[in-house]
């Protein structure tokens, strides 16, 4: 979890331990850094089993949920259920009570582009997948867990393609975060680079 994440009802103990900013976990872990190193290792080791074997769905909100509850499964209760507190990191996410609504308007672009599934340049793969993972982080359908659950979506719509394989080891978190803010004010330039650099062509 991010600091710097501001919540609303955090006094009703809903997500986390009473009286701090730890997040309620399966392996009650009640401090921080502990909890953050397990959430990291758990979720990856998912992460490369849901890469070897991808979960099956139609990039609706149900399949993004699917693949949250995949990835955070051996952590947390809530795993792939939408968030039921406004969040905000400096910029302010999606209300709860639009995330279905906005998510659908995100699912009916990818289908009007046929999943992408047409595209064969990777520029143009870059400009459309930068608009579709900014469209989703400004959703932020869950308390914890986007910016992982959003990057296997995002995978998974390249797999779907076939030209392309994404791969985010060829990025930094930091220039993740740079190309989130700035995806916020409509700029999805930054995205549109560091996707590039991660877009590998399976032909090649
Ligand atoms: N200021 C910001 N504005 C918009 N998006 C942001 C900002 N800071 C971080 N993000 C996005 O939030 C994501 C982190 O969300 P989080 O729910 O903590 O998921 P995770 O722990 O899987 O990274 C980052 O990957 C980034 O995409
Ligand atoms: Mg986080």
């Amino acid at each position: 979890m991010d600091e710097y994440y501001r919540y609303e009802y955090e006094d009703n103990g809903q997500y986390c331990y009473p009286h701090t900013h730890v997040l309620k976990n399966k392996l009650n872990i009640t401090d921080q850094a502990k909890l953050h190193a397990a959430e990291q290792e758990l979720s990856s080791a998912r992460y490369f089993e849901m890469l070897r074997k991808p979960i099956p769905g139609d990039f609706s909100l149900d399949h993004l949920r699917a693949i949250h509850r995949y990835m955070f499964q051996d952590i947390y209760e809530w795993a792939g259920e939408i968030r039921t507190v406004d969040i905000s990191k400096g910029t302010i996410f999606c209300l709860t009570q639009f995330i279905g609504q906005e998510f659908k308007k995100v699912q009916d672009w990818l289908i009007s582009q046929n999943y992408l599934k047409d595209v064969t340049d990777k520029r143009e793969m870059a400009k459309k997948l930068a608009y579709l993972i900014g469209e989703i982080n400004m959703i932020h359908p869950f308390r914890e867990g986007n910016g992982r659950a959003q990057r296997v979506y995002v995978e998974y719509v390249c797999k779907n393609n076939g030209a392309f394989d994404l791969d985010f080891s060829k990025t930094t978190k930091n220039d993740m975060i740079l190309a989130s803010k700035e995806s916020s004010v409509l700029n999805y330039r930054p995205f549109e680079l560091l996707l590039e650099k991660c877009l590998v062509s399976t032909k090649e």
